[in-house]
């Protein structure tokens, strides 16, 4: 097989650069190593910053993100059974985030990919890519129980974490900047109506808890956790008396509960790859950079990606100009660190970090309340959390 633009990953990233592509003009394929029905079924986070939702719209699919997604102009942030409201587009020249589930980001991309008649080839496992030094790499792949192998002038590696793209880079080209914390997210979806108008991000002696949603009958609760914990230790009643515990206000506040079909814990980590472009192989998303989901940025990131990516392949299949691709990694990694900056600054803020450790637990109360005190800290939060308009845009 031949193409421009092997994508290897359907997750945002992936699509959405073969979206962006397909309008441009350059050809591409993305291969998925699962099925159809299991990224579109992935639970993942659903917070769009305003960046992401514009690109969405000025590219065409957003229209069923515009007629079901949440639009939220503030967020609170509680502690000390008591709840303080972020004006986040007041402080953020009117910006916004959508609340949208990320998951239906992407069937929204498969279904516009798929009308436009491109290409994405699922239960394609890439198992190695090569040649990337030269103008003529390949992915190697598996499916149907055969080896096959796609062509290409660029690859872009969208196979997030754990993909094979990352690990294609020889040993001692890339260095890795990381960052573990000490607990993990438990997160769970109920048929239920949510407890707020908008997401209360809680910091509690008894742990983190974040109050989210998908929509006005469904809930998305998270708990902080052991980094070990294990789900069966976890019942439902366990669940709702522990968020109802964390989230408890001197003023009654009520969570309203309901049916959990969803339960999951993920891990909390700070990951970034350096650089991330090797020759005609280019890292996007979770394979270049993770970050911990209390700033609700990792999918934004990776659409912050692959606008740059997708505006550099174009100007080079165009005209030849390569300073796009030249420039992507740096350009990218201004932001990347920017956003890990701000998602460790939230997370440290907002999760009991260590017990013992009184003096952090006064450091984080000073902040909780300078942050809610202060109009130039909470501006600080709402232009970060809303997105940055950095130039890369
Ligand atoms: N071959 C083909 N596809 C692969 C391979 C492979 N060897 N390895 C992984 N993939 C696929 C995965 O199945 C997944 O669908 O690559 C896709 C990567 O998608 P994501 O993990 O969603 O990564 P990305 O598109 O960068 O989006 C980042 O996803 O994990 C969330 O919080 C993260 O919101 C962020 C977003
Ligand atoms: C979510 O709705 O899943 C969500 C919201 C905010 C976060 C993380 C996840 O910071």
């Amino acid at each position: 097989m031949e193409t421009q633009v092997a994508i290897v990953g359907a997750g945002p990233a992936g699509l959405l650069l073969g979206h962006l592509l397909q309008r441009a003009g350059v050809e591409s394929v993305v291969l998925e190593a699962r099925t159809r029905e299991h990224v579109e079924q992935r639970v993942r986070a659903g917070v769009l910053e305003q960046g992401t939702v514009d690109v969405l719209t000025e590219t065409g699919v957003a229209g069923r993100l515009h007629r079901e997604g949440m639009v939220h102009r503030g967020l609170e942030l509680r502690f000390g059974g008591a709840g303080h409201r972020i004006a986040l587009s007041d402080l953020a020249g009117g910006r916004a985030i959508t609340v949208y589930g990320q998951q239906e980001v992407v069937k929204d991309l498969i279904a516009a990919r798929l009308e436009a008649g491109g290409e994405v080839r699922f239960e394609a496992e890439a198992t190695a890519v090569e040649d990337f030094d030269g103008d003529r790499p390949r992915v190697r792949f598996r499916a149907g129980g055969e080896e096959q192998e796609l062509r290409c002038a660029v690859v872009a590696g969208c196979d997030g974490f754990h993909g094979v793209s990352r690990r294609a880079v020889p040993a001692g080209a890339l260095s890795g900047f990381e960052r573990e914390y000490p607990f993990a997210w438990l997160g769970i979806l109920a048929r239920a109506r949510p407890s707020s108008e908008e997401l209360i991000y809680t910091h509690s002696d008894r742990g983190f808890a974040l109050h989210s949603m998908r929509s006005p009958e469904v809930t998305r609760n998270y708990l902080q956790v052991a980094p070990d914990e294990r789900l069966d230790a976890w019942p439902d009643e366990r669940i709702w008396e522990e968020l109802r515990a964390r989230m408890a206000t001197d003023d009654g506040f009520e969570l309203s509960e309901g049916e959990i079909f969803d339960k999951g814990i993920t891990p909390m980590r700070s990951f970034v790859a350096e650089p991330m472009r090797f020759g005609r192989l280019f890292l996007a998303g979770d394979a270049a950079h993770i970050v911990p989901p209390t700033g609700a940025k990792g999918l934004n990131l990776a659409v912050a990606d692959v606008r740059v990516l997708a505006r550099a392949l174009r100007d080079f299949f165009e005209r030849g100009d390569e300073a796009g691709l030249d420039g992507y990694s740096d350009r990218c990694l201004r932001r990347v660190w920017r956003v890990q900056h701000f998602s460790w600054w939230m997370t440290s803020m907002l999760h009991r970090m260590d017990a013992g450790d009184p003096f952090e637990a006064k450091l984080q109360r000073s902040q909780l309340e300078y942050v809610c005190g202060s109009h130039a800290a909470a501006t600080t939060l709402a232009e970060n959390y809303v997105g940055l308009e950095l130039e890369d845009a």
